[in-house]
């Protein structure tokens, strides 16, 4: 684990930048109250990167995601604003309590019928969604040992076209130099599956703002 430091200016950017494009609403705003409110931690994807993933979503095309990693619903509902009617998101969170928070949020932002909370270890729930219809779009964000293993799932459990979004893979540069840090060591080994598996074509985006120096990577599936 590592802690997440933002430098002078990062932040001011990053709210400038949520002020002039993403909008933020007064729904989104409760999300985040409600986790200050639980004493959840504050480790949900930034205003800006919600967006993205609702513009990635919808550039897609999407209509079913996959999600690992629910903490309170936020990037849940930015996903959900991107999905038509008849959408549907699958989001596997550990923690009831965490999942109890998110799904408050998710019926006060109107998408409990569209969004399914299920609750304990994803590399639980994961098997039992196999036989369903393919994910269009899948947002990895959970624990950070488990990335490849999450990867793995992911590619069974989606199709030629679809997107897999990985979040924290810069996690303060420390994927270079992982020392004891296991969670640097198995996000670098992520990234390196990404890299080697050819049924993968992936990049990845390294971001400064209020969460620090880090980044996200994406793939699209061959
Ligand atoms: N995607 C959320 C943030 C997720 S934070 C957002 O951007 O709003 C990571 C979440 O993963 C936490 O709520 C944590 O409890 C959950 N988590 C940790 N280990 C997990 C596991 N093995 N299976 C499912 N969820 C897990
Ligand atoms: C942590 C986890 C995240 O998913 C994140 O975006 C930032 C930090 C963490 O466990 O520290
Ligand atoms: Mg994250």
């Amino acid at each position: 684990m590592v802690e997440h430091q933002s430098r002078p200016g990062w932040a001011e950017v990053e709210e400038y930048l949520s002020a002039t494009l993403v909008h933020g609403d007064a729904g989104m705003d409760a999300v985040l109250a409600s986790i200050d409110a639980a004493a959840m931690p504050r480790i949900e994807v930034a205003p800006t990167a919600g967006k993205l993933l609702m513009l990635l979503a919808r550039i897609q095309g999407a209509r079913r995601v996959l999600e690992i990693g629910t903490l309170a619903g936020f990037s849940t509902i930015w996903l959900a604003r991107a999905l038509p009617d008849g959408g549907h998101i699958t989001t596997c969170e550990y923690l009831p309590e965490h999942a109890a928070v998110a799904g408050r949020n998710i019926m006060a932002a109107g998408f409990a019928a569209m969004v399914d909370i299920r609750v304990g270890p994803a590399l639980d729930t994961l098997p039992t969604l196999l036989g369903g219809e393919p994910y269009d779009f899948v947002f990895i964000d959970a624990d950070k040992g488990n990335n490849v293993n999450y990867l793995r799932w992911a590619l069974k459990l989606t199709r030629p076209g679809s997107v897999i979004v990985m979040d924290n893979v810069i996690w303060e540069g420390t994927i270079l130099n992982p020392g004891d840090d296991p969670d640097a060591a198995a996000i670098r080994a992520a990234l390196d599956f990404m890299g080697a598996n050819p049924a993968l074509d992936a990049t990845a985006i390294q971001t400064a703002g209020s969460k620090g120096w880090d980044g996200f990577a994406i793939a699209v599936v061959r």
